[in-house]
Order: C-alpha cells, then structure tokens, then sequence
C-alpha cells in the first residue's frame, strides 16, 4: 500500500528519486510488467521475467541504431573513447573486448580490494565531507589498484569525474571539452603502461563505472546500517558478514535502478511488438523485489543463501565489477564503524542525487 501522505511517482524515471518507490514497482509488476510509456517514449519492463528476457535478447542493444556514439561526441577525443567500450558496444567487438575486462578485475585478491578500499578511505575520510566521500571513494580505490602513483590520485580521480560528466546525455559544449582534454590524459596514462586504445579505454572504464554506482552502494549501506543496528555490530567483527550485508543492500535498495536497451530490428519482448529504434526501460530495482526471484522480498535479509540480484545486470553485459564494489563498502564501513564514525560523519539523509538511473543518498552536512 501507498502512504497515504506520498504520492506515487509519475513514472519510472521519477521513481529512482521518489521516497518509496517499492509499491510503485510493485503495482507495474503485477499489473502491466512490460507496457509502452507515451510520457517517457519508452518500453518499460518491470518484472523478472521480461527483464532476463531482454537483458538476453540478441536485438536488443545498449545504444541506439545508428547512433553507436551520441552526436555530441562525435568527432571528440571523449567520443573516441566511448566507442571503445565494452559498456557502450555489443556484437562482435563487444565479445571480442568484454573476457579481456572481466579477466583484469579478477586478478586482485579480497585482500588487495580491501587493502586499496581502506587506504582510500583513511586518506579521503579526514578531507571531504560525506557526500563528497561517496563520489570519490570508488574512484580513489579503483586507481589504486591499477597502481595510479599516489601523487597522481586526485589528478586522476578528477579527470575520470570530469569524463563521465562530459559523456552524459545533455552535457554542455564546454563539459565534453573538457571531458575530451581528460580522456586524452586518461588514454596516455594507460599508453604509458604499454595499453593498446581499447584496453586503455577500458582501464578508464573500470574507475568511470565504478562511480555512481558504488557511491550509492555505500551510501545505502550506510542508511541500513543505521536501521539495522544489531546487523551491524555483527558485521563490524566479520568481514563475511559485512560483504553478505553489502550484498542485500545492493538487491534491496538497487543503487542502480534501470538500465536501457534499444531495438537493433524489430522484435517481441514478452508477446509484446517493440519496433526497431524503440527504447527499454528495465527496471532491475523492481526486478529484485519480484517474487519470483525471491520469497519475501521486501524482507532486508542478509542471510539470503543465494545472493541472486538484477542489480549488476546479466547477459553479455553482466557487471565485472560486484565483487569490487562489494569488497570496497564492505571494507570502508568496517573501519569507518571500527573507529565509531558513522554517526558523526553521515548526517541524516535529506533525499537523492537528481539522477534517472542511480539511487544516491544525499547526506546533510
Ligand atoms: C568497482 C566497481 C565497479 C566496476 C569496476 C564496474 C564495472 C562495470 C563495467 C566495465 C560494466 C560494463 C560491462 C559490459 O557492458 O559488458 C558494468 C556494467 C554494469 N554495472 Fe558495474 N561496475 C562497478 C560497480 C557497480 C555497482 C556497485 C553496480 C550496482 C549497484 C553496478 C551495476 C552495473 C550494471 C547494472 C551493469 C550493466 C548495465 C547494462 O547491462 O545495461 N556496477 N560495470
């Protein structure tokens, strides 16, 4: 049931920033699991099933026909880089490229991600406020572990945010110019290392992914920690426990809502006709909370045995890096609750970054 003090969300784009946008999901999954928005002009898919089935669909594609790269790219350094990666592309190059990634984030132990996790947090702790930390944590850890020296860091950190802003759709002329001077210096750093352009690109693209998306992990982990403090005193002594713990949090608050497919051709998607160039819109936050993937699913439970979420995708696109962005919270909010600062360094939540796809938390300072 809704509260009857909060109306529901518009439409599934609005609900990644509503308060609760759980009976919302809810209500699209049992009562028109995949329906076509004339306000948003897309596809929406909100049930488990239609959205394994699309996130398998071989015509079904993370960009566009015939705008493999969006037209405010093309032609610029950052566009270059955009169509090398694995992200970005599907078919051919796409299987060619993706083992290669998967293959580079499986090196590093638990012990490493924890080890560049808690280094990142101990320098970055003291210096930033909380909603700060969010943004930049993922992306300090991940260059760590791509041995990025520590002089270079921030540098680096700030080119990568400087990218992903340059490439989101709406960016100014002067945020895709800048966007183009990081991507240059991005791409030399890999050069450096002896990279050739798509492992280079892709190297970018491990600390470019990393950001939104675990900054809402970590800072719904930090929401439910404080809900649940009896999990939490447990977990603060486990590492085990923590990673189960982050791991419910990514199923239940799903820092990442929806992603998107596009019809490559004409297709069906669960009986229903989607013409080619028409949008999706899949739902993973809804997805998780389906019965069908689960029993009780609006139970926060982080004994669940099977850890099944939408939440990092499947198919070809699968996320190659839960494990690293579970590691990474995991490990911050053993030492951040170890030294007892939780409480005094994340203030109450006063709503969400203004974003159509990821659930961030904002923090008062
Ligand atoms: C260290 C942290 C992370 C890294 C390095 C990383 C890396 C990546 C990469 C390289 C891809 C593209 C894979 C492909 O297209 O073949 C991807 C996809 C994806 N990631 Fe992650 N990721 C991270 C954290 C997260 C987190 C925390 C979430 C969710 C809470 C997430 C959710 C997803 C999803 C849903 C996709 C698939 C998108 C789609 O199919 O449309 N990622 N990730």
């Amino acid at each position: 049931m809704f509260d009857a003090a909060i109306q529901p969300p518009g439409d599934p784009i609005a609900a990644v920033t509503h308060p609760d946008p759980w009976p919302y999901y809810r209500q699209l999954r049992e009562s028109r699991p995949s329906y076509f928005d004339a306000g948003l002009q897309l596809w929406v898919a909100s049930s488990q099933s239609v959205i394994v089935e699309a996130l398998h669909h071989p015509a079904l594609t993370v960009r566009p026909p015939g705008e493999p790269v969006p037209a405010a790219l093309q032609g610029t350094a950052a566009g270059e880089v955009f169509a090398l990666l694995v992200r970005m592309t599907d078919g051919a190059f796409h299987a060619a490229h993706k083992p290669a990634v998967k293959q580079k984030v499986r090196r590093w132990s638990l012990a490493e991600l924890a080890a560049a996790s808690t280094a990142a947090t101990a320098d970055l702790w003291p210096r930033l406020g909380a909603n700060n930390f969010l943004s930049r944590l993922p992306g300090q850890t991940m260059a760590r572990l791509l041995s990025v020296p520590d002089l270079e860091l921030d540098a680096t950190c700030s080119q990568v945010q400087t990218f992903v802003q340059g490439i989101a759709a709406g960016a100014s002329g002067t945020a895709v110019a800048l966007a183009s001077d990081a991507a240059e210096a991005l791409m030399n750093q890999g050069k450096a290392e002896g990279l050739d352009a798509v492992q280079a690109a892709n190297r970018i693209a491990l600390m470019q992914q990393a950001l939104d998306a675990t900054a809402g992990l970590l800072g719904h982990s930090v929401l439910m920690l404080a809900r649940y403090p009896e999990l939490a005193e447990a977990a603060g002594d486990a590492p085990q426990a923590m990673r189960e713990f982050v791991a419910e949090v990514e199923r239940h608050q799903a820092p990442i809502q929806n992603t998107r497919r596009y019809a490559a051709q004409s297709l069906s998607l669960a009986g229903q006709p989607i013409e080619a160039g028409q949008g999706v819109l899949l739902v993973l936050a809804s997805g998780n909370r389906d019965e069908a993937l689960h029993a009780h699913p609006d139970h926060f439970d982080p004994q669940r045995s099977d850890g099944r979420s939408l939440g990092f995708g499947a198919g070809a696109h699968a996320c190659p890096g839960a494990a690293i962005a579970i590691e990474t919270v995991a490990a911050c909010a053993r030492w951040l609750g170890a030294g007892a600062q939780f409480g005094s360094y994340f203030g109450m939540q006063s709503g969400f970054r203004p974003l159509g796809n990821a659930r961030i938390p904002v923090f008062e300072e």
